[in-house]
This record gives C-alpha cells, structure tokens and sequence, in this order.
C-alpha cells in the first residue's frame, strides 16, 4: 500500500531556508542580516545573563516537572497580563501558548470562518499561521490609508503589530492609535494585536501603549504574545494569547478546549524562566538592563549603517528609514533583487530587504555598505 505517492513538494520557508543556505553558501565573503533573531557585536546569539540566572534559580529550586493546566500556569499568566496591560483586568481571558505564533494559531481557531485583515507587508508567516486555521485572509496596504480602512466590512477582525511592524518599522503615532480604536469602535471590526517586540522599539511601556489605548476603549481585543526576542528565548516556545471580552469565562472555556485538542499542555521550562524574571525584583531588573543593550545596540547599528549608506548616496527613502524601529532595517527591495543580493554576493536578506541590524558589526558593516550602495 503507498499512501504518499500522489504528495507533491512545497517550497521552502523564506525566513527558516535562509540559515542553511547560508551555511552551505561557499561565498567567501557571505554574510546573514536574515532571520530576525538578535545577535551581538560580536555576532554571536544571545543568552540572556537573566535568563542563566532564573534557570539557576529554578534548577537548584524544582522538584518536578508535572504538566501544567491546560491553559498554562497562573502565576505566569497573571505576570505577562501586568506587563502587557499594566493592570489587572476582569474582562481578560488568557492562556499560556507555544510561543506568538500558537497564540496567534488558538486565536484563529476561535474566530474562524471570520475574514481578517492583514497589513502588506507583514511578518512573512502571518497569512500561513491564519490560512492553515480556516480563516480568510485579506491584505490592505500597509502604512494603512483611511480610504482602505473605510472599506473594510463590519465584523471582519484587523491585525496590528503592536510595535516595531515586521517587516517595515513603521508604527502608528499615538493619535494615529486612537483615530485606529475609533474606527474598530465605529466599524465593528476586532483589533488584533501581535506583540513580538516589546522593548526594541521603545521602552517595555511604549512598545504596549497601543494595546493599552485599546484596552481602555473597552472593545473587544486580542492580544497574542512573543517572548520570543525580548528574553531571546526563541526556541523555548514560549507565549500568551489574551482575549479581552465580556464573557472572559466562556473565551477561556473554548481556548481550554482548543488547546487540549492540539498539544495538551504548554511548556513548563520557558514559562519558569519568564515567571521567575517577572516576578523577582532583582532579576527583573537585570532583565530590563539587558532589554536596554539589546535596544541600544540596535538603534546604534541601524544608525551607523542608515548614516553610511547615505554617505555613499545610495538611492534610499531615508526619512522614511529614520522612522523605523526595531530590529530591522527595511529597504523596501523587490524579491529579485533580494535574491540577486543573496545569489552574486553571498549577502543574506529577509523578504523585501529586510536588514536585521544585529547581525552588523564592524567587521561585515563596511562590506554591507558596498554591497547596497
Ligand atoms: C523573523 O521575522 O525573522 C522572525 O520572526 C523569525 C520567524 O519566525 O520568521
């Protein structure tokens, strides 16, 4: 019996293809601004010193490793509710998730067959993650116009990036946040915030603001969570998924059920490691200081390189560059030329262009000027 003979290959992920590329390039002087994780000045990954030290705390402290509830444990939740929202807040039903993109994946599965609004650009995984759940996807351009807002239909949900939009950098100014909750109020459309970068824009406060002015309006909203890049613990999966309604009970019901259906239980370690930032001054504090590098060097990086570039008087929008925020740098290229980059050069972008900064440092940065002037 062969039961796979008919299956056809996909393409490979455009983000996740391009670290083993990289690694099998044989281009001397290759270099990797792709994947949006933070590196160092001295380009290497981040362990967070926080994060060793939770770990260490809850190594010498923990005597098991029993499943967690369903919906994750309390004390985290409680924990990532009060970074977020800034307070408690009786109409939130939230669980834990495997990371920001099984927040966003529990949260499709409870609002499908609705049609949901992406920006383009988005972060590269969005439409898949909604797609695979069933839900419609539609795309209105990004930064978005109000004649496109004006025309989408009442009951569809819209997707913001809370802060540091992935791919471009643009954010709506805080005026723009209110004009946006208006609209959702008015048009009965759902907000639907995907919070990855809190911290890389702004302060951990900033990087919320926009959740918050929402939150305050009291629409309904969702809030799907990263700690993905803020505590760089990328591969510890770890996540939040927040519905604000009034029926918090009865969301909670249905987002318990769906993720039983779907993996059971969350991860324990990642939650422990969160948990214990969050909720031991001293490490928190150690945690922020190292949320400030991580910042700084960014904003350092992207600078040097926006000021070389223009230096060189390479063809870019630099007013438009010096607005960004985050990791990236966004170029705004087409994908051949992207791939023209990648294939002649050995230089290793994300969709559009897209430069993660951190992978800058002195000894590549010359090179990367040359290459894109
Ligand atoms: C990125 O945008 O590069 C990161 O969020 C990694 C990913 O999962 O795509």
């Amino acid at each position: 019996m062969v039961f796979f003979n008919k299956i056809s290959r996909l393409p490979p992920d455009p983000i996740f293809q391009l670290t083993p590329l990289f690694q099998a390039d044989t281009h001397p002087g290759k270099i990797n601004l792709g994947i949006g994780t933070y590196r160092t000045i001295e380009g290497t990954a981040y362990l967070l010193e926080s994060v060793k030290e939770a770990e260490q705390a809850i190594f010498e402290q923990e005597k098991e490793k029993s499943y967690l509830p369903i919906i994750g444990d309390p004390s985290f939740l409680e924990a990532v509710i009060s970074l977020v929202f800034g307070e408690r807040n009786p109409r939130i039903a939230a669980v834990q998730s495997i990371g920001g993109t099984g927040a966003l994946r529990l949260a499709a599965d409870l609002l499908k067959p609705m049609i949901l609004y992406l920006p383009h650009p988005t972060w590269e995984n969005h439409a898949r993650i909604f797609q695979q759940a069933g839900l419609e996807v539609r795309c209105i351009s990004y930064p978005y116009r109000q004649e496109d807002l004006e025309k989408i239909p009442e009951g569809s949900a819209l997707l913001f990036h809370a802060s540091c939009q992935n791919p471009t950098g643009i954010d709506p100014t805080l005026p723009e946040w209110e004009a946006l909750a208006a609209l959702c109020q008015r048009r009965r459309l759902l907000p639907f915030f995907d919070v990855a970068y809190q911290g890389f824009g702004g302060t951990l406060d900033d990087d919320v603001a926009s959740v918050r002015l929402f939150a305050k309006t009291g629409l309904e909203m969702i809030v799907a969570y990263s700690f993905a890049k803020n505590m760089g613990l990328y591969g510890e999966r770890v996540g939040m998924l927040a519905i604000v309604s009034d029926h918090p009970q009865e969301v909670l019901s249905h987002l318990s059920e769906q993720a039983r259906g779907t993996y059971s239980t969350p991860p324990l370690h990642g939650a422990r490691i969160v948990t214990r930032i969050l909720t031991h001054p001293e490490t928190l504090c150690h945690w922020h200081e190292e949320i400030k590098t991580m910042h700084d060097r960014t904003y350092e990086m992207k600078n040097t390189l926006v000021a070389e570039l223009e230096v060189k008087g390479a063809p870019y929008d630099y007013d438009q560059i010096r607005m960004q925020k985050g990791l990236f740098c966004y170029l705004d290229l087409e994908e051949e030329k992207v791939l023209a980059l990648r294939q002649e050069k050995g230089l290793y972008l994300g969709p559009g262009g897209r430069i993660n900064v951190t992978g800058l440092h002195p000894h590549n940065l010359e090179a990367v000027v040359d290459t894109l002037s």
